[in-house]
């Protein structure tokens, strides 16, 4: 494969941007066209990146035109686009959550790889540069075997403007932001079966949660804790940093504001800043997100080019997203909720 693989993106909505803006610096790639059921979408993103064509259904996918399809609708729609790219061939990268239940992500991947398609979520936290970061220093033994952790986002930032559907998602916090927590806790803790959870819904009006609590058991017996909330009303506003700690049998690293890591080892402490970097369309305070997304989509095209598994396959995300089903449950029992049992 040495050519430019040419991409389709479905879904011109409000996010579709920061992922449009990455797919101009994705190596490898571009995006030939784009569409959106409001055709006044697609046409303003088709003008506005210079994509040679717009379209108002996904049917273009049958055009046989496209080597990867990037679909960065709502998750209600995920199945039936999927669906789409997997008839014909087509890879796919497919925003989180990455549908409504589990059931319906089960579907997702049998479909697929009854077909031999690949299809990755679109995970861009695991991808900050932090997290990466982090990864290195725990795969250098430094700090030892993991015996507990804490991520957790808990800000007020006003996220119904831009995304208004959230005030009537009855699945929200969860499934906006804890599914973020879930992989990441995956990432850097390893996999986890046992989940206890508690949801809140604080801000008036709201269909579903704003905040929750969950404990994990991860395999290796470290416990974590993964809170996250969008009614947390501090000062300055932590938005968009995943605050928390990590310890092992040897020291312990904790993540602090200003993208600061603070490595404990050996009786030695140290400082390091490990800043995301802006770009020419990045924006404060939501630069840290946005700089993930151009590594996500490379992580993407690098994986498909050499036919290497994507970090977070649609079948590995099945394991995040049972986590996240599992939290639901016990927010709905009172109990813990074994996530391999469901
Ligand atoms: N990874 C992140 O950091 C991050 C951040 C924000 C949003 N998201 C996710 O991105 C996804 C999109 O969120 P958004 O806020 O941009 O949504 P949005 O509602 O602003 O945009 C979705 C767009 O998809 C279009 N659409 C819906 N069904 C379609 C179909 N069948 N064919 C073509 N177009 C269709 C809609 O008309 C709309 O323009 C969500 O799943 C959300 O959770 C991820």
């Amino acid at each position: 494969m040495t050519e430019t693989l040419k991409g389709l993106l479905i879904g011109c909505g409000f996010f579709a941007r920061n992922q449009l803006h990455a797919w101009a610096e994705t190596d490898g790639a571009e995006i030939t066209a784009v569409c959106d059921l409001d055709a006044g979408r697609a046409r303003a993103y088709a003008a506005e990146f210079g994509i040679p064509a717009w379209h108002d259904t996904a049917e273009v996918l049958a055009s046989g035109a496209f080597d990867f399809v990037d679909i960065c609708t709502t998750m209600e729609t995920h199945e039936a686009l999927v669906a789409l790219a997997v008839q014909h061939g087509v890879p796919v990268i497919v925003q989180k959550p990455f549908a409504p239940d589990i059931d319906t992500c089960r579907r997702i991947v049998a479909n697929a790889a009854a077909a031999g398609v690949p299809v990755m979520v679109h995970e861009n936290f695991r991808f900050q540069k932090i997290f990466r970061r982090i990864r290195e220093i725990l795969d250098s033994g430094e700090i030892g075997e993991l015996t507990f952790g804490r991520l957790s986002w808990r800000n007020a930032i006003d996220v119904y403007s831009n995304q208004p559907y959230l005030l009537k998602t009855e699945r929200f916090m969860i499934m906006d932001v804890g599914i973020h927590m879930l992989d990441l806790a995956r990432f850097l803790f390893g996999d986890a079966d046992d989940v206890s959870c508690f949801t809140q819904s604080v801000k008036e009006g709201l269909a579903g949660e704003d905040a929750a609590t969950i404990l994990l058991r991860h395999d290796n017996r470290a416990t974590s804790i993964v809170d996250v909330s969008y009614a947390s009303h501090r000062f300055p506003n932590p938005f968009p940093q995943t605050l928390g700690e990590i310890e092992g049998r040897k020291g312990s690293i904790q993540i602090l504001e200003g993208e600061v890591l603070l490595v404990h080892a050996d009786g030695v402490q140290r400082r390091e800043t490990i800043e995301a970097d802006a770009r020419d369309w990045t924006s404060a305070p939501w630069t840290q997100i946005q700089d993930s997304v151009p590594r996500t989509q490379q992580h993407f095209i690098d994986a498909l080019r050499s036919g290497r598994a994507f970090e977070t396959s649609a079948e590995d995300s099945l394991k995040t997203y049972a986590l996240a089903e599992a939290a639901y449950r016990s927010a709905e029992t009172g109990r813990v909720v074994s996530a391999r049992d469901l």
